[in-house]
């Protein structure tokens, strides 16, 4: 791991605060018409997808109950090894309530896989899944999101909630990291 300073370790940056915030405010506005009749659970996946959590939960119009969940995936940082732990689980009863998940990035799919699977056992009335950026060559289509917000090549990003190691969440934008960064 060679981290020097959080700008210099980014090859480029993929999307801008303006870009982001602009596709935040659309996705708040389909969900916001989604759940016009109800009032979802929406749960945030810590830690990466805090920032987007945030920024997009005011960008929801109307009632909804904010909460949060957080899992590990083992492995090393920089791949999903598809093995997922719960370390905090919802404080909410999600029995015959409308859920929506917030993630950061889909990349194999496999903890959003794991997450639906545990969370439908609780019996919600529906869950739906929203995640900022998808790596849509890296899973198959029936793994895939219900509302995503860009989709991206297989590389790797960090900024905006993302992380290398912990690193750059702070990153107002989403950029990739340099390669030698995180190769040996
Ligand atoms: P999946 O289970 O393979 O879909 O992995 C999803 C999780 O892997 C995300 O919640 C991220 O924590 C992490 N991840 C995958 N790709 C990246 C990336 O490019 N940057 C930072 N984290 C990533
Ligand atoms: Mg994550």
């Amino acid at each position: 791991m060679h981290i020097t300073n959080e700008q210099n370790d980014i090859e480029y940056i993929l999307f801008s605060e303006e870009q982001i915030r602009q596709r935040v405010k659309e996705l708040g506005a389909e969900i916001t018409e989604l759940y016009k009749d109800s009032v979802p659970v929406v749960a945030c996946i810590l830690k990466g997808a805090s920032i987007f959590y945030t920024d997009l939960c005011r960008e929801i119009k109307g009632h909804m109950n904010m909460d949060f969940i957080s899992v590990s995936s083992y492995g090393k940082a920089a791949q999903s090894s598809g093995v997922v732990k719960l370390i905090k689980d919802l404080d909410t009863n999600i029995e015959g309530r409308d859920l929506l998940i917030v993630e950061d990035i889909i990349d194999s799919g496999l903890t959003l896989k794991y997450l639906k699977e545990l969370l439908y056992s609780r019996k919600p009335k529906s869950i739906r899944t929203v995640c900022l950026l998808d790596k849509h060559e890296c899973h198959s289509e029936e793994i895939g999101c219900d509302l995503k917000g860009f989709p991206i090549e297989n590389q790797f990003v960090v900024g905006y909630g993302l992380d290398y190691a912990n690193y750059y969440r702070n990153l107002p934008y989403i950029g990739v990291l340099k390669k030698e960064v995180y190769s040996d």
